[in-house]
């Protein structure tokens, strides 16, 4: 089996160097079998406790992370913002203290501000183990770890992929995520296709093709991420109609020719069908979105344990 690697903190993918984030993908690779259920779950994290903070909706993510500590022999604690004190005006720090006093051990965070994780570190302090399970538009690094990995089980190595990035770019956590590890790891080529109102300023690098188009966007690529419109990011009457966004953009069968004969269709999900993607690609051959959410459990144990088996503390 691979060794595990040691790490305190996942915020962003910038808390990793490219050895710990291939360190990480193998370990998940290694740990493939036990993350589905398929072997008898680890003793590894026992006695540990590991609480899921969300503060947004989840269903991959929350579900995931709790499996995850599960088959590692965690107890998890399920914390729902709005049946909790949060909805009594209760901040994040003075949550985190109250949970943190209970004699919990790590700590995964999902919130809709882009810096409400990277400020709940930086108060914390760096020893306490936490993950950023999403944070507003910002980071969601597990979820480029496990599309990294879909990537190289499916393609193989990176260094000769195009991977192309279709959709909301603008409010994606998931694209930033993504083209950080990505670049990081060494890909081939990186391209972001949106219309132009839904592409992120901040993602502009010449590293990164943009395309206002989505057939040439899509021409010889090896990987198509599609991405969810997040209307919830969006201010009232400003969400593409979706059957106009769908004419423009979805992905369809007819568009995916373009891509290479061998690509393969991720999405992080929740998708919407007849928006961002048609039934006929995401229940097709080329989709891995139901890979995508086994690697997820993988990618989830070996960060968990890259935070927390190292000697107890
Ligand atoms: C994404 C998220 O929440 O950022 N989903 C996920 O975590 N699998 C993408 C989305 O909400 O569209």
């Amino acid at each position: 089996m691979s060794p595990t690697p040691v790490l305190r903190q996942l915020t962003d993918i910038d808390d990793l160097d490219r050895a710990t984030a291939l360190a990480l993908l193998d370990r998940a690779q290694a740990l493939r079998e036990v993350a589905g259920g398929r072997a008898p779950a680890l003793d590894t994290l026992a006695g540990r406790t590991v609480v899921n903070l969300f503060f947004e909706n989840s269903t991959r993510t929350r579900v995931s992370f709790a499996l995850a500590a599960r088959r590692l022999g965690a107890e998890v604690v399920d914390f729902h913002a709005h049946t909790s004190s949060t909805a009594k005006g209760e901040t994040l720090l003075d949550t985190w203290r109250t949970l943190h006093a209970m004699g919990t051990d790590a700590f995964v965070v999902r919130h809709a501000d882009d810096d409400a994780v990277a400020a709940l570190a930086a108060a914390i302090g760096p020893d306490v183990p936490l993950v950023n399970a999403g944070s507003g538009r910002r980071a969601h690094p597990t979820q480029a770890l496990l599309d990294a990995l879909t990537m190289r089980q499916c393609l193989g190595d990176w260094s000769g992929l195009t991977v192309t990035v279709v959709g909301d770019i603008r409010h994606s956590r998931v694209a930033r995520s993504n083209l950080k590890l990505l670049r990081l790891l060494g890909v081939g080529a990186l391209r972001v296709a949106a219309p132009a109102a839904l592409h992120a300023d901040d993602l502009d690098d010449p590293a990164v093709q943009r395309f206002e188009q989505l057939e040439p966007a899509l021409a010889g690529a090896d990987v198509v991420m599609a991405l969810r419109v997040q209307h919830e990011r969006m201010a009232q009457g400003g969400s593409p109609d979706p059957a106009a966004f769908h004419a423009d953009w979805g992905l369809t069968t007819a568009r995916l020719a373009r891509a290479a004969p061998h690509a393969i269709v991720l999405h992080p999900g929740p998708i919407n069908r007849g928006v961002e993607i048609a039934s006929e690609v995401a229940d097709g051959p080329r989709s891995m979105i139901l890979a995508q959410v086994g690697n997820g459990v993988a990618v989830r144990m070996a960060v968990l344990e890259a935070l927390l088996a190292p000697a107890p503390r």
